[in-house]
């Protein structure tokens, strides 16, 4: 690790390297250098000018850790973590940054299990002056949504590479819930379903006569074979399912939903915990989060289903992941199995940002949490994503590019299954091809040829992982029924699958799963349909094929749990 001498600021060529921090010197923090920036205000966006003065935001320092690698070593080699920490001296140093500005040190912490340094309500001229930046409000044109961001920021270069990334500060990045509604059953000359839920009568509305084709979780469990399997261990076990953007599910919509398709289980009830100030209005549901309860219960039933409301912060003075990270690395039990139907463009972030919170989600997994997430329903890219140089580069996905997670794509149909067309796929611009799908992805690549040259990024980090079906889902919403889609119900319905593997590992005093991949990508893969036909169209192109072995649409395939429950790796649970 190396920090910049004050004396050695004329020049950059004059940098002295220093092996400790115990030194006599100050460094000058007025000495600033950019972190990160855009040319431009991102794209929809628009800003309102500066915040209320009396505006404070919590500012998450994300630090490097001494040892960069130990981390991503212990996650591979499922071993106990050890603590993450930052470079001898580097907190002293921080600390004396943040005294030159006046920061107190009371609003200072360490969060996110020991890598981030958290200052709570700074002040947004405070905030301006420690990181040269310029905090505004800005709004986004289509949402509305407003957040509180700043286009650019620095630090002083005594600081520079000790720090990974600061946040709230140039992530613009809207998360788009993934879930479609293409038709909505309500309405009309409507076969109505009359249904007696706690004391109410519902109407279930459905106008069509294709019932035939809604994909039920009756469906889903004869599919993957979970039908006969009971859970065991839903004293120890838990699904969590992380919402945002003022997305609530209804326990009443539930209820209903339980009474039509899961009869056996009409008394499911989820807990909803509200994380960094998120809403929750259970009589205002909206269509993801009913969806993804509805799903989540449904496959996973009597285990209990955690649903975290997670908040942008007052006028979006938050980062949602950052903040919900901070949340849950603090829990005592967190869910063994989580699964977010969330995503954004991979290149609407920058690289340390994508690459912290990727760090986070491998800390889950070393925990021994399983994280799934949808990889979007835009098949290689939405638009014609031409880049500024006038070449087509398609469009990824984050978190679901994040190597430390397992990204969830679409399937439709039986008999056999195939590629949904709108399945998120592709590969990373941030995230180098980790080692457990080199193989996985090369046979893949051989097979494309030249195909896309130019395109992609042949060197990276493919995703999806595995896949679900994804399309003509039925929910409740509102009372009434809904069918839609999207690799939103395909992540909580594979979530609901592995749950239901941790469940049994579980009550057989054996370990969760955790990370998945490298045991998805090795034994794990026989569990796994294959999927060979289909493809994901998008930039304007036919996208990637579904083709035998992995592949940028479908990953390694569906799950088939019978299979799966005679193959999980077989580790005693010491703790
Ligand atoms: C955003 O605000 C404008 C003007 O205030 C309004 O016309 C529009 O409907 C709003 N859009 C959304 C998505 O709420
Ligand atoms: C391709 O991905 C690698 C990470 O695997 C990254 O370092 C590189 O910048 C990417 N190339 C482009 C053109 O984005």
């Amino acid at each position: 690790m190396r920090y910049y001498h004050l004396i050695s600021v004329l020049s950059t060529l004059a940098v002295i390297l220093l092996g400790s921090l115990a030194q006599p010197f100050s460094p000058r923090w007025d000495d600033m250098r950019v972190k990160h920036s855009w040319n431009a205000v991102p794209e929809n966006w628009e800003s309102l000018g500066n915040p209320l003065s009396s505006t404070t935001i919590d500012l998450y320092v994300a630090l490097k850790a001494h040892r960069e690698n130990a981390l991503i070593d212990t996650l591979y080699q499922r071993q106990v973590a050890e603590l993450v920490s930052p470079p001898p001296g580097t907190l002293e140093l921080v600390n004396s940054w943040l005294e030159c500005h006046g920061v107190p040190s009371l609003s200072v912490s360490m969060t996110h299990g020991g890598t981030t340094l958290t200052l709570r309500g700074v002040s947004i001229i405070q905030a301006n002056a420690l990181l040269g930046a310029s905090y505004q409000l800005y709004r986004h044109v289509e949402t509305n949504e407003t957040v509180v961001r700043t286009v650019g920021y620095a630090l002083p270069a005594a600081l520079h590479g000790l720090v990974q990334t600061v946040a709230p500060t140039t992530c613009f990045s809207t998360p788009h819930k993934k879930w479609q509604s293409p038709r909505k059953c309500s309405g009309g000359a409507a076969a109505g379903l009359k249904k007696l839920v706690s004391g109410k009568s519902v109407t279930v509305l459905s106008s069509r006569d294709d019932d035939d084709d809604d994909i039920t979780p009756s469906f889903l469990h004869s599919l993957y074979k979970t039908t006969e399997y009971m859970p065991a261990a839903s004293d120890r076990n838990a699904l969590g399912i992380v919402g945002i953007l003022n997305g609530y599910p209804s326990p009443e919509d539930l209820a209903t939903f339980m009474s039509v398709y899961r009869s056996d289980g009409t008394d499911a009830a989820i807990t909803v915990v509200q994380v960094n100030g998120g809403g929750y209005d259970p009589t205002n549901p909206d269509d993801e989060a009913n969806a993804d309860t509805q799903y989540a219960v449904a496959m996973t039933y009597p285990t209990p289903v955690i649903f975290y409301s997670t908040g942008q912060g007052p006028a979006g003075t938050t980062d949602w992941l950052v903040s919900w990270f901070d949340y849950i690395l603090m829990e005592v039990n967190i869910p063994r199995t989580i699964s977010i139907s969330y995503v954004f463009d991979e290149k609407t972030t920058s690289e340390a940002y994508a690459t912290y919170i990727c760090t986070q989600f491998g800390m889950l997994g070393i925990l021994g949490v399983s994280v799934l997430i949808a990889t979007g329903d835009d098949g290689v890219g939405p638009g014609d994503c031409v880049a500024d140089d006038g070449s087509v580069q398609f469009i990824p996905t984050f978190p679901a590019t994040c190597p430390y997670v397992t990204a969830v794509g679409g399937t439709t149909g039986h008999g056999p299954e195939m590629a949904a067309s709108i399945s998120g796929g592709g590969f990373s611009n941030i995230f180098r091809r980790p080692y457990y799908q080199e193989q996985a992805v090369t046979e893949f690549l051989q097979h494309l040829g030249n195909q896309y040259e130019g395109n992609y990024n042949a060197t990276s980090r493919g995703i999806p992982d595995i896949s679900a079906q994804a399309l003509n889902f039925p929910i409740i919403l509102k009372g009434e029924k809904q069918v839609g889609g999207g690799t939103s119900a395909s992540a909580p319905v594979v979530a609901g699958i592995i749950s239901l593997l941790n469940d049994y590992l579980i009550s057989q005093g054996k370990v969760s799963l955790g990370f998945l991949n490298p045991w998805l990508y090795g034994t794990g893969k026989n569990g796994f349909t294959d999927i060979t036909s289909g493809s994901n169209p998008g930039c304007n192109t036919g996208g990637f094929s579904a083709v035998e072995g992995w592949d940028p649409v479908t990953g390694v395939g569906t799950p088939d749990f019978q299979r799966l429950l005679a193959i999980l790796p077989d580790y005693d649970d010491a703790g």
